[in-house]
């Protein structure tokens, strides 16, 4: 029985429409103390007995970090890093904190989080608020104190609003000194739609820049990935392809939100009385599902499965996160559909990958990753043909 299907989510969509924002809010601060209780062990055992799946068939050893499990927890959920202390007892293999900006910001004006239920979706314009790399920095270093956690915890970096285009490369940096021996990963995001003018950033040459400064930075070779939009057209996606191999990251995630209403079912956003499309703000959740697996399987395709692709978007079931990871995701993250599903999803989908793994006679997770080539069927598919192997 699932109480968070059968009565919290009825209750707070539909009986209350409880403002997602404030809901968010509840979530984060229920967690956070939680997060805190280290010395209750009693109560964390109680979380992982009912929330957590331990298979050695789903660890990997990837860029030199353990993932006890591929499914973590996407950027965007706790901005500030005050959960990191129960993410792994809420059944996450891995997670990601952020975005956090080198300068505290507010975010857009509310209302700026909307759910679209009839579409599985939420649209969001928070804006980065969060507050700030030397916050982050601070609560990190006196937790590290407290607890090691058990999964790796990334770090996703976007540019201060207030912070010049031409100026990025220095925002990024400068949030990445503080906080790089605090993360197992970080993240370059330059697709989130809600910062005016970030997305420019994955222009090759602005990127390269911004991953210029941060590879001379960073002395102990930590992990750095590139998250990217699902609005990208192919060629700018084998550009950040090259980059990511010219400056030797530890690969892409795939992908941000879209800016994209295409196939909304939504009509009217209550609280607004606007449509969706006179709606700033980028989409998540079930509309998103099909456009960030293609990316990763081009991504894949382009690069022979070369660079480690962490697959996001979309993801609420084990058929979900099987497609990411058969379409060339290593590991996978999921936001929306834990909204929507709760906190039971993330062990039905490693029961699932579980299941799935037995039906096609694979030993381990890793091999599963890109099956869908090893099998032949998809190859030609995407529409890339303009993109020879030989490119790369
Ligand atoms: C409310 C909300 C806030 C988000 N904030 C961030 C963010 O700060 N940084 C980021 O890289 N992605 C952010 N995202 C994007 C998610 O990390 C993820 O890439 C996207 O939502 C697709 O996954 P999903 O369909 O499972 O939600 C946010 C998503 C949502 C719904």
């Amino acid at each position: 029985m699932d109480i968070y299907q059968i009565a919290i989510r009825p209750v707070l969509f539909d009986l209350l429409k409880a403002d997602p924002e404030w809901s968010h809010h509840q979530a984060i601060n229920i967690l956070s103390w939680l997060s805190h209780q280290t010395g209750n062990s009693r109560l964390h055992r109680l979380l992982e007995n009912s929330l957590c799946l331990q298979n050695h068939r789903l660890e990997q050893n990837l860029f030199g970090l353990h993932f006890p499990n591929p499914v973590g927890l996407a950027a965007g959920f706790d901005k500030d890093g005050v959960t990191s202390g129960i993410l792994s007892s809420l059944g996450f293999g891995f997670a990601e904190l952020g975005t956090v900006t080198f300068v505290a910001q507010p975010g857009n004006p509310r209302p700026r989080l909307f759910r679209l239920l009839s579409d599985q979706a939420v649209l969001n314009r928070m804006g980065f608020n969060n507050s700030g790399a030397a916050a982050m920095a601070a609560r990190l270093a006196q937790e590290k104190q407290m607890f090691t956690s058990s999964i790796p915890i990334g770090i996703n970096l976007g540019k201060s609003k207030v912070t010049p285009l031409e100026a990025a490369a220095e925002d990024y940096l400068s949030s990445f000194r503080l906080l790089k021996d605090l993360g197992d990963y970080f993240v370059v995001n330059v697709s989130s739609p809600n910062t005016p003018g970030l997305r420019s950033l994955q222009d090759a040459s602005m990127l390269s820049s911004i991953l210029d400064v941060l590879q001379t930075e960073n002395n102990s070779q930590k992990p750095i990935f590139v998250k990217i939009a699902p609005d990208l057209e192919w060629e700018a996606i084998a550009d950040i392809i090259k980059l990511a191999q010219t400056y030797q990251l530890a690969g892409i995630i795939a992908t941000n939100t879209t800016i994209s209403r295409e196939g909304l079912k939504t009509q009217v956003i209550e609280k607004t009385g606007k449509s969706p499309e006179q709606e700033a703000g980028g989409i998540s959740g079930a509309p998103l599902r099909d456009r960030s697996t293609e990316i990763i399987r081009f991504i894949w395709q382009q690069t022979q499965g070369q660079i480690p692709i962490i697959g996001v978007g979309g993801i609420f079931s084990p058929d979900d996160a099987w497609a990411k990871i058969t379409a060339g995701a290593s590991l996978i993250q999921v936001y929306t559909g834990w909204i929507y599903e709760g906190p039971m999803m993330v062990r039905r989908i490693l029961e699932g990958l579980l299941t799935k793994l037995e039906q096609n006679s694979l030993n381990s997770i890793s091999e599963a990753v890109g099956l869908e080539f090893n099998q032949g069927g998809r190859q030609r598919e995407v529409g890339v043909e303009a993109f020879s192997e030989q490119n790369f």
